[in-house]
């Protein structure tokens, strides 16, 4: 069995730990292929609640290996909290492997992110202020720091230098701010030396020998498809690729072993963070949505923003993606709704389309095409089957399933682990 990708195909926040938590018994390696600590993931485990930012999910399942691949941006400092924090409340984070050519986050960079907001006024991208913009940033420039170099001293430093000549520039002319100096640069990457040094690994090539003695990798998504930074809502996206490309490059594994690209897809939409989002509530029934589904981030606890589905950005992300089966999680949260608004298509100054605009300018002014479709009031949380859901439940999975080009095959229904309707097993 070859890899698996778990994406997301909205703004984020759309289930995807829980979704990864699921099948985490079957596979054998979950890998976080790009973000950093910008994502929010919650997984609920019986009565235990955990909230992972830089961490795959993989990590909660006993006998993973979980991988932070040469996609994502690590900031050391959270990592070892994040490992401290479940290392508390017992679970194993012995079998962690860190690609050597991960980027870290130092803190020159969370500081340049929030003074850049901030400079941005109204035009803000409303980032998690983590470091994430201005580390992607250095990579591409390749003035980062990678995690191997911190096992070689004088490399260290010598990155340092050229990265601070460029950084304080930036903080100390364009930003006011103090500089900083090499050596606390330098000092406060190499305090995580030797706590990261067993964890360092190539994990491309462990990634393919596990492929090739046929144990499942599954590549889990921070993020998602609109936030992607070539095929999101430019600029208001994050720094790294969320799809399923990015997937491959980030693990560093061939795309031809990628078998199936699962999408995860909220019943209806939410966003944090600035940028265009045509389904948006802006009234009460946004604010009822955002109260049943406790729309509040995991990461930043700001509302996010809650608007109705819309099909023109599912099946962009089908499409862009690649995705063989769609999970949509909170169903649970559309119940009790007279009927559900589902955008078909978008009016965009008088032209209709069911595709997502070319431009920006056509995203703004985007407005939804709705119809309605009729709800139900039974409670569902307890549905385990597709014949336990009500008429009119099942009514509404049909017909996003038919819109979206991809069949859906698992069904959130609250946020445990066995709340789940599995309609198709998602790793046959
Ligand atoms: P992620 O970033 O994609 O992993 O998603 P988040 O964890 O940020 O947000 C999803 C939230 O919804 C979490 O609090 C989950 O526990 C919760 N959740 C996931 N699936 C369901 C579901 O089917 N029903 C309900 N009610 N909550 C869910
Ligand atoms: P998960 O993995 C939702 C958003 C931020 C901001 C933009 C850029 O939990 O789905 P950044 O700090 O990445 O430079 O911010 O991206 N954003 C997310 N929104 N879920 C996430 O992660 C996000 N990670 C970043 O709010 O609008
Ligand atoms: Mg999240």
């Amino acid at each position: 069995m070859p890899a698996i990708a778990v994406l997301g195909a909205q703004w984020g926040d759309e289930g995807k730990g829980k979704a990864t938590d699921l099948l985490g018994r079957r596979v054998d390696y979950v890998v976080k292929f790009n973000g950093g600590n910008n994502a929010g993931h919650t997984v609920v485990i019986g009565d235990e609640k955990y909230a992972l930012h830089l961490l795959p999910s993989g990590i909660l399942t006993p006998g993973v290996v979980p991988v932070i691949g040469n996609g994502v941006v690590v900031d050391p400092t959270v990592l070892f909290h994040e490992i401290d924090d479940l290392q508390a409340r017992g679970v194993d984070t012995s079998r962690l492997l860190v690609s050597s050519n991960a980027h870290l986050i130092p803190s020159y960079n969370r500081t340049l992110d929030k003074v850049a907001e901030r400079f941005l006024g109204k035009r803000k991208i409303g980032t998690t202020g983590r470091g994430i913009g201005p580390t992607y940033a250095d990579k591409m420039s390749r003035v980062g720091i990678r995690a191997q170099d911190l096992f070689d001293e004088k490399i260290l430093r010598q990155k340092v230098e050229g990265a601070l000549e460029q950084k304080n520039h930036l903080l100390v002319k364009v930003y006011n701010r103090r500089a900083v100096t090499v050596d606390e640069v330098v000092d406060e990457l190499l305090v995580h030396a030797e706590a990261l040094r067993p964890m360092i690994a190539d994990t491309a090539l462990v990634l393919d020998g596990a492929l090739r003695r046929g144990e499942v990798v599954l590549l889990e998504g921070g993020q998602a498809t609109m936030l992607d930074v070539d095929h999101g809502t430019y600029p208001f996206v994050t720094s790294s690729s969320a799809t399923a490309g990015g997937a491959c490059t980030g693990a560093g594994i061939a795309p031809s072993s990628l078998t199936h690209v699962i999408g995860i897809a909220k019943a209806y939409i939410t966003r944090v963070g600035e940028g265009p989002f045509p389904t948006e509530l802006l009234d009460e029934d946004g604010e009822r949505l955002r109260r049943t589904g406790f729309e509040f981030g995991t990461t930043t606890g700001r509302p996010r923003r809650c608007g109705w589905f819309d099909v023109p950005i599912a099946r962009y992300a089908q499409r862009i993606n690649g995705i063989t089966d769609l999970v949509l999680t909170k169903l649970d949260v559309l119940t009790g709704w007279d009927r559900i608004p589902v955008c078909v298509a978008y009016d965009i100054d008088g032209e209709r389309t069911t595709e997502v605009p070319m431009t920006q300018t056509g995203f703004h002014h985007a407005a939804p095409v709705y119809e309605f479709l009729p709800g139900w009031t039974e409670d569902i949380t307890g549905a385990r089957a597709i014949e336990d859901l009500p008429k009119n439940a099942r009514a509404y999975v049909e017909f996003l399933q038919q819109h979206c080009n991809a069949p859906i095959s698992a069904i959130g229904v609250g946020p445990e682990r066995d709340q789940t309707v599995v309609v198709n097993d998602l790793l046959a």
